[in-house]
């Protein structure tokens, strides 16, 4: 993260806390959030795109203090369950100032999310639509909704994280006409509010060129909703998937030049349809709070393990794991590593960082340099864990989940606790 720096003893400090004296007090592993380092970065975004609207995606990591530090720097909020929407709710935050998203959110949620006001619901499906109208009718209220489309778009990511393509479950297609049927649908009913179109292309993305097509091929769209329904919708949301740099070899785009490219692709396709530019809004979760984040790890065990052709490998054992973080058994993700409380002059070997989980693709780090005399007791922090790392954690084999500490000017703040074997035993009707 931004803040971070190393000690005269080679120790990792971030946010002016010596991780050393933080695992000290809170144990390992923790997350280790640097609030200053989240606030640039949404500040960054807030500045950047000053005439539009930025929702940070609460999926990439959320919880009631995060949720503050976001409306306090001027953005909105990205909520796609009933969970972060009570977080969300109980955080204080303004319900005008949220985005509900999914795919299939229920009745429930949706009843929540109209009675608390929520600013705009994004629908993605016909029986959604259906479902809002009743819902609404019911109650004597209009929903602002906005219609989520595919645009076709191949973004260059993880499969599994890419959701522009036609054949997924995400969105209205707008080759087949199913986006403008949808949108048609919305703007006929009285109890629904016709905000404009979203798109979402994908996540972890480094050309910007998917955006600028995704943008052209939503315009053209917004156009014939324009012409053929005579409906100038006020919003376009071009979504999230911002890339960061997890290894060194990634360059991402900054916020500033991401939004002139947007706002020049945005005005110069209405220019061209000759229809009035919509506000812009993004939703970016990773890029915020990505980097903000970093994991510290205890070493447990070192064991050389030798490969063919008389190679060996080091494989160094943390206190943490897949549970703690999945990306990189689930999306072969990369990430890097580095030894946190001590210098060490000894010579670097190529090591793999393992979890305590009981698979072999329990992996966090797959390959690092590490000093070669790592070992039981030192502390390795891994970087850019703050998206979808806590908020993807599990409970897998019984490990009780990292808390999640803030660090700004020396001092430390737990913003979620760790769970403890008690947390894991309460939901256990036959635990006495
Ligand atoms: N908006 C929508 C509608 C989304 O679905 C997402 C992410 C975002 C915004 C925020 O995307 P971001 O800026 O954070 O890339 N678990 C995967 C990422 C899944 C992303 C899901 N949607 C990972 O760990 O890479």
């Amino acid at each position: 993260s931004g803040t971070a720096k190393k000690s005269a003893e080679g120790s990792l400090v971030v946010g002016g806390v010596d991780l050393r004296d933080l695992v000290a007090e809170h144990g390992s592993p923790a997350y280790v959030l640097d609030e200053d380092d989240f606030r640039s970065r949404a500040r960054a975004f807030r500045t950047a795109f000053k005439d539009m609207d930025v929702y940070y995606a609460g999926k990439a990591f959320l919880c009631t203090t995060v949720v503050r530090w976001v409306m306090e720097e001027g953005l909105n909020l990205d909520i796609c369950s009933g969970g972060e929407l009570a977080v969300a709710l109980r955080a204080g935050a303004d319900p005008k100032r949220l985005g509900f998203h999914g795919n299939n959110k229920s009745v429930q949620e949706l009843t929540r999310a109209l009675e608390a006001g929520v600013g705009r619901i994004i629908v993605d499906s016909l029986f959604e639509i259906d479902r809002l109208i009743e819902l609404a009718a019911e109650r004597g209220l209009v929903a602002p909704v906005m219609v989520r489309v595919t645009a076709g778009v191949e973004a260059h990511t993880h499969e599994y994280i890419a959701t522009a393509h036609e054949d997924q479950k995400f969105g209205f297609s707008i080759t087949s006409g199913a986006a403008f049927e949808a949108v048609a649908k919305v703007n006929e009913a009285a109890e629904l509010e016709l905000l404009g179109l979203h798109s979402h292309i994908g996540s972890q993305i480094f050309d910007t060129s998917g955006f600028e097509l995704a943008a052209k091929r939503l315009i053209a769209l917004h156009a014939r909703v324009s012409d053929e329904l005579g409906v100038d919708m006020p919003e376009l949301d071009l979504g999230g998937g911002f890339g960061i740099a997890y290894t060194t070899q990634d360059d991402p785009a900054d916020p500033a030049q991401l939004a002139t490219e947007m706002t020049k692709i945005v005005e110069h396709e209405c220019r061209a349809y000759e229809v009035e530019a919509p506000r812009i809004s993004i939703e970016p979760g990773r890029a915020i709070v990505g980097p903000a984040v970093c994991t510290v790890y205890s070493v447990g065990t070192v064991k050389e393990v030798a490969l063919d052709a008389g190679a060996s490998r080091t494989y160094v054992s943390v206190d943490g794991g897949m549970s703690d973080n999945i990306r990189t058994a689930l999306y072969d993700a990369d990430y890097s590593c580095t030894l946190a409380n001590r210098y060490s002059g000894t010579t670097p070997t190529l090591a793999r960082v393992v979890g305590k989980h009981c698979e072999s693709g329990d992996i966090v780090v797959k390959d690092e340099f590490l000093p070669s005399d790592v070992g039981p007791g030192d502390l390795v922090a891994v970087p850019g864990t703050g998206a979808y790392c806590r908020s993807m954690a599990s409970n897998y084999n019984h490990v009780p989940r990292p808390p999640v500490i803030a660090v700004k000017d020396g001092q430390t703040r737990v913003v979620v606790r760790r769970e403890t074997e008690d947390d894991l035993l309460l939901l256990d009707m036959g635990a006495e």
